[in-house]
């Protein structure tokens, strides 16, 4: 088996919804050379317009997101059989298996106490081996070992609790990315979307900000831990390290105020904005923190504005907001 960049399981990934991206740009008659990514997670979409041979800008304010752009979607060099041996090595040896901070902490949670150790372990002796690899190599092993956790993790699919059940015994296995060449690298940074908008100017900007009030770092902050590896403290049933400068400002209550200052920052010729209604309102947390009509409203004040709806099943353009419906695309051209 070889991991592919979409085999993970990621709140709002827009995996599925690529073609309709994809329909959308091509329906707007939109052409454009210059892509930038300002919200990636997963990655997914520059990766299309990278393959699309596009110039790629990517970014999040996760690390642990980074280190997948970094594997994924850079052009640096590595050595596929130098890479098998080391993930072999981990697969197959116990030499380097011992106790560690991760074991001592999440054994018997996310993860059984084999899994916690091994997840520990590997993280510990790359770092051992860090300077006889490429940076991309690094990354690459250490892709591989965040992908493998997070799938045999005890969770729903993220991190914001564990399942009352034991973690499963099953051992965890390291595997190899499925690289695909590009014909250039995506330029990647790991920041807050604000603070870097205005250093770049492209043709086509994607926002696809967390819109309620579930921070990504809480849904992800094993893979964050396991990524930064700073082997930091940790509290609370969930076992979450300080993470309060990871949190996202379009997640708290000056969502619409961030999303403005974006907007306003931006060096773009066109903006594709992703909305989507997709929690139900039953908790306060679950409640988007920009409603659609407002958005509507600030948008049009930018530019010429389109928005197109999407239900899984059929493609359609116009203004009407119908209940069900779960994902919006905004198209819009700053005037
Ligand atoms: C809805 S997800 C994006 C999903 C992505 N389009 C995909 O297909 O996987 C929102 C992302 O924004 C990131 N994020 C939240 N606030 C941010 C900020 N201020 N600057 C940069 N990234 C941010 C989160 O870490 C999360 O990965």
């Amino acid at each position: 088996m070889m991991y592919k960049i979409q085999n993970r399981r990621y709140i709002g990934s827009k995996s599925k919804l690529i073609g309709f991206i994809a329909k959308v740009l091509n329906k707007e008659s939109i052409n454009f050379n210059t892509f930038a990514d300002l919200f990636a997670g997963t990655g997914v979409v520059s990766e299309y317009f990278l393959s699309q041979e596009k110039k790629v800008y990517i970014n999040d304010n996760l690390f642990s997101n980074y280190v997948f752009y970094k594997a994924w979607l850079s052009n640096g060099k590595f050595n596929q059989s130098k890479i098998s041996k080391w993930l072999n090595y981990y697969n197959q040896s116990t030499d380097y298996i011992r106790n560690n901070y991760f074991s001592d902490i999440f054994s018997g949670t996310y993860f059984s106490y084999y899994n916690s150790k091994f997840i520990g372990s590997v993280r510990e002796h790359l770092e051992t081996i860090k300077n006889t690899l490429t940076e991309r190599e690094y990354y690459i092993i250490l892709s591989s070992l965040l992908y493998s956790a997070d799938k045999i993790a005890n969770t729903v699919g993220h991190y914001e609790s564990f399942l009352a059940s034991k973690p499963k015994e099953t051992k965890i296995k390291l595997f190899p990315l499925e690289i695909k060449e590009y014909k250039r690298s995506a330029i990647i940074t790991c920041a807050d979307a604000n603070a870097i908008a205005n250093a770049i100017n492209t043709d086509l900007t994607y926002i696809d900000p967390p819109y309620n009030s579930r921070q990504y770092i809480n849904f992800y902050h094993i893979l964050e831990n396991i990524a930064e590896w700073k082997k930091m403290s940790v509290s609370g049933k969930t076992l979450k390290f300080p993470r309060n400068n990871k949190k996202s400002d379009y997640s708290k209550s000056k969502a619409l105020n961030s999303l403005i200052d974006l907007l306003s920052k931006l060096k773009t010729k066109y903006i594709l904005l992703s909305y989507n209604n997709t929690y139900k309102a039953n908790s306060e947390a679950s409640n988007n923190k920009i409603e659609f009509e407002e958005l509507e409203r600030m948008l049009s004040k930018f530019g010429r504005l389109k928005i197109y709806d999407y239900d899984y099943k059929f493609f359609n353009s116009g203004k009407t907001f119908f209940d069900g419906h779960k994902e919006f695309l905004f198209v819009c051209k700053p005037q």
